[in-house]
């Protein structure tokens, strides 16, 4: 407590690292936390990894950012989710393929609480410029549902037609997803928890459409540089009228990464 004028310039900050804390299982941990899905709609978990200057890429990709803990994390979200959402621009730039198993303890908790054993993808795309021999659609365990894409009504004929092969495509809108249908419409095929993967235009789309819950950030030990060169932060599009408020939950530590939970206001 503080008792002088200066109180009022002093707050009682909390030192996190490298102190304390117990070693803890992050599949147990996210295992843990309550995820109520808001009227008509799934909870919504925003996963990103961004280096310390809020680079979200080195040379177009997200991986040399990331690390041993990340890929735990990455892992644990999709371990939980029931869908995972992803923007075509991050499936072609990253080379997406389907969802693997989670691990153990992750793979219980899914059996007991009836999902199924692996998250379905859902794409969302308006020009369909995905190539329908890519592993993401060749490489499909026969028992899984093929990817869903999330399209629109002026999305080019032959590669509807082509997709339409490999993957179950959805209209939600003319020119533009409408994500909150979409959402509603994941809803309804029994999503409860949905993890979005990116990129920064969905990202900043769901943001602005108040369509995330939480979200999950790891804060990579690199400076990047290259400030607007070297494409968005978190976020493409413009900025928010109002700054969208974010509630720390958590902050986890391995090695110099941080893993950080925040819950959208
Ligand atoms: N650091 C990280 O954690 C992380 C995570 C993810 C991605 N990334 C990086 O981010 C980059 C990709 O970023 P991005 O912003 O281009 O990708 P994005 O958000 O993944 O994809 C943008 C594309 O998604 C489709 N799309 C998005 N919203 C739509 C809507 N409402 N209706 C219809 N289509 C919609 C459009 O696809 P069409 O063009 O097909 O119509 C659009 O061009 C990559 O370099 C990737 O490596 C980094």
């Amino acid at each position: 407590m503080f008792s002088t004028v200066g109180a009022l310039y002093r707050h009682a900050v909390r030192l996190l690292h490298p102190t304390t804390g117990p070693e803890v299982d992050v599949s147990d941990l996210h295992l843990d936390l309550e995820r109520p899905p808001p009227p008509g709609r799934p909870w919504v978990i925003l996963n990103m990894v961004a280096s310390v200057d809020g680079a979200t890429t080195v040379k177009g990709l997200s991986g040399q950012l990331g690390g041993p803990g990340d890929r735990q994390v990455f892992r644990t979200l999709r371990g939980l989710a029931d869908m995972i959402l992803v923007g075509a621009g991050t499936v072609r730039a990253e080379g997406y393929r389907p969802p693997r198993s989670p691990d153990d303890s992750l793979a219980s908790a899914r059996a007991a609480a009836g999902q199924p054993v692996r998250p379905r993808l859902v794409v969302v795309s308006a020009r369909l410029d995905l190539d329908p021999s890519a592993a993401l659609f060749t490489e499909r365990l026969p028992e899984d549902p093929p990817p869903l894409i999330a399209t629109v009504r002026s999305a080019p004929l032959d590669r509807r037609e082509a997709l339409a092969e490999v993957a179950d495509l959805i209209d939600l809108g003319r020119t533009r997803v409408d994500l909150t249908g979409l959402l509603a419409a994941l809803g309804d095929i029994g999503a409860r928890t949905v993890l979005c993967e990116g990129g920064p235009d969905l990202n900043h789309q769901l943001l602005a459409a108040g369509l995330v819950d939480e979200l999950c950030l790891t804060i990579s030990p690199n400076l990047v540089g290259g400030a607007g060169t070297t494409g968005p932060g978190l976020l493409s599009g413009g900025t928010f009228a109002v700054p969208s408020g974010l509630r720390l939950d958590r902050v986890l530590a391995h090695d110099d990464f941080l893993f950080c939970r925040y819950l959208v206001a």
